[in-house]
């Protein structure tokens, strides 16, 4: 059995064989989804604290349905209406939370590296939801998931991202978790959000600004959304960007014929997306929410249960009330 989790900062420090043992344990928890009863007694008693010091609205709801589908109470901070617009440090802030006794607690925050911080401060599991433009490594084990059940495995796939990758938390993820499983891949987006820190650590990849030629031949593509709010420099004008990247179903002929779509979302149609693309039947959009799910079903079961993790199915009793 691989080294036990205690925190979830980043996927950088895992190994292919702990990233396999997260998504066996998802496995279970992918089940539940189907079923009529969706409700465990895994964790009843248990709480999690939800510190999301960021917008999200996926993450957010997937962690705290996730919690309550074990059968666990939430702590929601929500900072826009919190002691944190009054000036209290992000230090104060996690320290009231844990101090109302969660047992794990799950936090956003637009500084990178801001999770690690609080783990080196608090007792208890941190998992980081999105830190700034480090990580979000739930995103990456949820896109893992949906890869590996769709294509059978994790090993050797080519891979395109396309988009904003300079500024995306989701592609950093996404680089470190299947360059461990030795894929390969193709950054396309403008050449001012083509990052070269991935070549220098040594990562099959290759940076293009022609999305023709970085989605020929292509397994899997990653969509990322045109993000905003991240952007230090001028971007260029959407129109042009929609002219030169948007993935549309002529350009998504020039992958593999079955090559799967996937975007983290929140998904701008007619901006980074095509309609016709992100609705056929080579997108996996909403099974990554449904996936999502699962996996942070497991993580929240493996991080909060000493020695559970050496059987998943007692983790997927239902609740008999
Ligand atoms: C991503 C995020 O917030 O990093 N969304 C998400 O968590 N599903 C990507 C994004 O905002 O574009």
């Amino acid at each position: 059995m691989p080294e036990r989790l205690r925190h979830l900062l980043s996927i950088e420090p895992l190994t292919a064989a702990q990233i396999n043992f997260v998504l066996d344990e998802a496995k279970p928890f992918q089940e539940i989804q189907r079923h009529p009863l969706k409700k465990l007694a895994t964790l009843r008693g248990k709480g999690v604290a939800l510190a999301f010091f960021e917008n999200s609205t996926r993450t957010r709801i997937s962690f705290a349905t996730a919690a309550s589908r074990l059968g666990a109470d939430t702590l929601n901070l929500q900072a826009e209406s919190s002691s944190v617009k009054k000036g209290e440090s992000l230090l104060d802030t996690v320290r009231t939370l844990d101090a109302m006794k969660p047992d794990c607690i799950v936090m956003r925050h637009a500084s990178s590296g801001a999770c690690e911080f609080v783990a080196r401060h608090l007792d208890i599991p941190v998992i980081n939801a999105g830190d700034g433009c480090h990580e979000h490594p739930t995103q990456a084990l949820l896109d893992a998931l949906t890869i590996r059940d769709r294509l059978g495995s994790l090993e050797n796939i080519r891979l395109t991202i396309l988009g904003d990758i300079l500024h995306s938390r989701v592609a950093r993820s996404n680089l470190q978790l299947l360059s461990k499983f030795g894929c390969c891949f193709t950054l396309c987006g403008p050449a001012m959000w083509l990052p070269r820190e991935f070549e220098q650590m040594g990562m099959r990849v290759k940076l293009t600004p022609r999305i023709d030629e970085a989605l020929e031949g292509a397994d899997a593509v990653i969509v990322l959304r045109v993000q905003e709010e991240r952007m230090h420099e001028p971007s260029l004008p959407l129109a042009e960007y929609v002219l030169r990247y948007q993935l549309t179903p002529e350009r998504l002929r020039r992958a593999k014929p079955n090559a799967l779509v996937l975007h983290p979302g929140p998904m701008i149609r007619g901006l980074e997306i095509d309609p016709v693309v992100a609705d056929g039947p080579q997108s996996c959009v909403l099974d990554q929410v449904t996936n999502g799910l699962a996996v942070r079903m497991a993580l929240l079961f493996m991080l909060t249960s000493p020695g559970a993790d050496s059987d998943s199915s007692r983790g997927t009793k239902y609740v008999a009330d």
